[in-house]
């Protein structure tokens, strides 16, 4: 069984990218603990906490870039994911940058860097999103 196309970004990518998007605005640094870290929702404020989850989650980005060139995903119109669409590798590939980016600017633990790296990751969620998912759902992935 595999998640849709739709289900895969809800669940990956989105979580994810608010890690990396919030460091723009909040400092990791200054996040306090959850009151149980271990069961915290706010990988933040987890016992993996602070800078260390704005590099992790950009790091699982840029892995999650994998899921989406896995041969047989449907998007949740039922097309397949168009894997055969040259632009489809490309954005992909800006994608797994832009967590590479992320990665990046987290270790400096600098958010005027974190702002940048926000843009570029911002910038490769919608070039691929303008393409195929800013359509009509019958329309999506085509
Ligand atoms: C390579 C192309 C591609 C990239 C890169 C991409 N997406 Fe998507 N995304 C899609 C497509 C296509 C859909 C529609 C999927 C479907 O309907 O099954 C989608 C759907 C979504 C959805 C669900 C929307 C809904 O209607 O429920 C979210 C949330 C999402 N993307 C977030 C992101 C974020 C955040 C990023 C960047 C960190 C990103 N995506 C990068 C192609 C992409």
């Amino acid at each position: 069984m595999q998640a849709n196309l739709a289900q895969l970004m809800r669940g990956t990518l989105y979580p994810e990218s608010n890690v990396v998007f919030a460091a723009q605005d909040v400092n990791p640094a200054d996040v306090p603990h959850a009151k149980d870290p271990s069961m915290a929702t706010d990988p933040l404020a987890s016992s993996y906490g602070k800078w260390q989850a704005v590099e992790n989650n950009a790091l699982a980005i840029a892995e999650v870039a994998d899921l989406l060139t896995l041969a047989g995903r449907k998007c949740a119109n039922g097309l397949d994911v168009p894997l055969k669409n040259p632009d489809w590798a490309k954005f992909v590939q800006e994608l797994r940058e832009a967590g590479m980016t992320a990665y990046a600017a987290a270790q400096t633990k600098n958010q005027d860097k974190m702002t940048e790296a926000a843009d570029v990751m911002t910038a490769a969620c919608m070039h691929c999103h303008v393409k195929y998912r800013e359509k009509k759902p019958a329309d999506r992935c085509k």
